[in-house]
């Protein structure tokens, strides 16, 4: 292990996110983590609400890179990738287990997991402490979600426990975290490319004042996302991404979950 773990767990709380923003104000180590059986207001990607009833994983990590915020941007791609290692492990080996862009993770073509990362900087725009926020969906999900939601029970019949889960977690993203503290987010790129959905495929990215179509063609070394419009090259920081041809009641939206 490259940093010792040290969980706390609650019963209820606003988010994980937050109580560990507040731990990590009183300097707590990188390692130490938040699980809580249930958020009440729980946090999701551009203001989105994360619904958090009991059986998920709501789950946050501390971290201490020493890097600047821009380069600590794809940790939530080791993380994403820790993820769906752990359900390649758990799931029939038929199973379709995809990233999808920027932090989703999808079985099935439909999503399971998501990542909120949250950091400070310091004065010389250093990275002072960065959160993973991570919550899976181990046995429910929501029905009206942005995009379609899955959950591990209903993929693999099987009951996972948060903490079990949480600690997985961690045993898989050490290694990963160990390779990007010494060469950065490069070596562990094609892995990610590997298992992306929508690679290749006309995508309709919504940016909440802009929607841009065209084929996603890559990521770069910094996991901006490369989009090949009739306007050329675009590359893009933050968007939820779709399939070209999808459409949801939800699209454009920030108040629905998940
Ligand atoms: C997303 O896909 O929009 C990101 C969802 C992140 C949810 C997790 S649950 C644990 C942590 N606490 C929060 O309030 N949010 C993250």
């Amino acid at each position: 292990m490259s940093f010792p773990f040290q969980l706390y767990e609650y019963e209820e709380l606003g988010s994980t996110n937050d109580e560990l923003r507040r731990l990590a104000q009183l300097g707590v180590p990188e390692g130490s983590a938040v699980l809580a059986e249930r958020q009440n207001a729980g946090r999701g990607r551009r203001g989105r609400i994360w619904v958090s009833e009991p059986g998920n994983l709501y789950f946050s990590l501390l971290l201490h890179p020493r890097c600047s915020v821009k380069e600590a941007a794809s940790l939530g791609f080791v993380a994403q990738l820790a993820v769906s290692e752990w359900l390649a492990k758990l799931l029939p080996a038929s199973t379709k287990i995809q990233h999808k862009w920027p932090n989703d993770v999808l079985v099935n073509g439909k999503k399971i997991s998501g990542l909120l990362l949250e950091s400070s900087a310091n004065a010389e725009g250093l990275v002072d402490w960065l959160i993973l926020g991570l919550g899976i969906n181990l046995c429910h999900h929501p029905e009206d979600a942005l995009f379609p939601a899955t959950n591990l029970f209903e993929e693999g019949g099987l009951r996972m426990m948060a903490e079990e889960a949480a600690q997985d977690f961690v045993r898989l993203f050490q290694p990963l975290y160990a390779v990007w503290k010494e060469r950065g987010f490069a070596p562990l790129r094609s892995s990610w490319l590997s298992r992306a959905a929508f690679l290749g495929e006309m995508i309709k990215a919504d940016r909440g004042e802009k929607k841009i179509e065209g084929i996603f063609k890559d990521i770069d070394a910094e996991g901006f996302l490369l989009l090949e419009s009739h306007e050329g090259i675009q590359r893009i920081g933050a968007a939820d991404i779709f399939p070209a041809i999808y459409h949801s009641s939800k699209e454009g939206s920030h108040a629905a979950s998940h």
